[in-house]
């Protein structure tokens, strides 16, 4: 094998080396050497400031400023910590329990029929956690045993066939980060103001590293029908007859039939142990419990995409199979609910995404729209994905409206509520990619508004 990295200096080990034993490492203190040398070091700079007399103790007091947190010296310093297997598949700190994904109650007459939302407003970075990646079920979820589960591909296909889970994952196999919101996210600020924070107004959304065969693979080793088949039928296990068009173009593209999820396989919620991924595309298309795939000639026109997931318009006319998510940004922090602490700095953050391509840019304003500067985008900016924006600013303890507003590589600009509500109306449930405005009282408090 080459080895490429030219830069890297190889050192021979001496003669009578031997390698450090973890277990010698790390003494009953459970502190590693380099460690409780980094304290020892600590401590001799705290007592040498203490030693020096009054002028030392007004230096420790200053910079701890009294705080017993830092001038005693706490529990967790002095005792010996869990056993690595007290937690083995590992679960957030105890301090962070109310970070949980939420249903809305009374949002549907029972739970198996519900969402869960995820917590937008505590989340960094641009990965969802597995644990809070937001939940739509049409009828439960389930369970179901991977030795038991098989994917059938039909229709126009040379050779029909029915694939085990141990088939599919011996092929040929891509992980892609890509972004997924279900068609009916912020469904509930199309007529007025409905819900209080970011969690329930854009909740609907989340981002993870899907691993999967690419469907065009699929397509190809069952011998789909190149001239006549146009579309493909994607079809659930669950009790919900889930099943959803897609065209031939699209399928063949960038579709993944997935089994992995942030690098392990994927949660019972999220269509364990088999689910479609259709980026870019409106999350009811992203099939969970995945069992078939028809290739066909038309669209199907089943109940999820003749009379669900279809946009009222103003003529009174509905418009169907609007699959792709057009581009939209919300601001995550300051959000809804939130209270500032202080005037003073403050990161302004959140996330923008397109079903189109690439996040362009990402403008913020923090008086309603009349003014903007362009947000920092961190990377990775990939296309189909959220892209985390931040920027600076310094709260003058004024009253203020805070608004971000994305362009996506195809230069398509997010739109105002009044500038969508012109082409489509407000009896809308589906595709609402308004700029989103929080508004912040001179009292700290951050509340959802709408600005026309
Ligand atoms: N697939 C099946 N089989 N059953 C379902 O109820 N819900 C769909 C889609 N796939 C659904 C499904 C909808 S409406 C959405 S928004 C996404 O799954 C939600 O995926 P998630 O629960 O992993 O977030």
């Amino acid at each position: 094998m080459r080895d490429n990295n030219k830069s890297g200096r190889i050192v021979r080990a001496p003669e009578n080396f031997v390698a450090p034993d973890l277990a010698q490492e790390i003494t009953r203190d459970g502190l590693s050497a380099e460690r409780r040398g980094f304290l020892r070091r600590s401590f001799m700079a705290a007592g040498a400031a203490l030693a020096a007399g009054a002028a030392g103790r007004a230096a420790a007091q200053a910079v701890g400023d009294g705080d017993p947190a830092i001038l005693n010296l706490p529990q967790h310093s002095r005792t010996l910590g869990q056993a690595v297997a007290a937690n083995p598949y590992g679960q957030p700190s105890k301090y962070e329990t109310n970070l949980l994904r939420r249903e809305s109650p009374g949002l549907t007459r029972v739970s198996q029929a519900s969402v869960s939302f995820t917590p937008l407003q505590g989340l960094f970075g641009i990965i969802t956690p597995s644990g809070l990646h937001f939940e739509r079920h049409h009828q439960g979820w389930h369970d179901i045993d991977p030795a038991q589960h098989r994917l059938m591909i039909n229709g126009m296909v040379k050779n029909p066939k029915v694939y085990t889970m141990d088939d599919l994952m011996r092929m040929p196999s891509v992980s892609r980060m890509h972004f997924i919101e279900c068609g009916a996210n912020t469904a509930m600020e199309w007529g007025n103001v409905a819900v209080p924070t970011v969690q329930y107004s854009h909740g609907m959304l989340s981002c993870s590293e899907f691993t999967g065969v690419p469907l065009s693979v699929l397509l190809e080793d069952c011998g789909y029908d190149k001239k006549n088949g146009k579309f493909v039928l994607a079809e659930g296990a669950d009790g919900s007859s889930m099943t959803r068009t897609i065209d031939i173009s699209r399928a063949l593209d960038d579709v993944i039939v997935a089994w992995g999820m942030n690098g392990e396989m994927l949660r019972p919620e999220n269509g364990y142990p088999l689910r479609l991924v259709v980026p870019g595309v409106q999350g009811v298309s992203w099939v969970k419990w995945l069992r078939r795939i028809e290739v066909g000639d038309q669209p199907w026109a089943t109940k999820d995409e003749a009379i669900h997931y279809i946009d009222a318009m103003p003529d009174g006319s509905y418009r169907q199979y609007t699959s792709t998510q057009e581009c939209k940004s919300v601001i995550t922090t300051p959000s809804g609910g939130q209270q500032l602490l202080d005037k003073g700095f403050y990161n302004i953050t959140g996330l923008a995404w397109s079903g189109r391509g690439k996040v362009k840019r990402v403008d913020v304003s923090v008086d309603g729209g009349r003014n903007w500067r362009t947000a920092r985008l961190e990377g990775p900016v990939l296309g189909k994905c959220l892209t985390r924006f931040n920027i600076d600013w310094v709260w003058d303890g004024g009253p203020c409206v805070l608004q971000s507003r994305a362009i996506d590589d195809t230069g398509y600009v997010q739109p105002k509520i009044n500038e969508l509500r012109a082409v489509r109306g407000t009896r809308s449930i589906y595709h609402n990619n308004a700029i989103q405005s929080w508004k912040v009282a001179e009292t700290g408090e951050v509340s959802n508004v709408q600005v026309y």
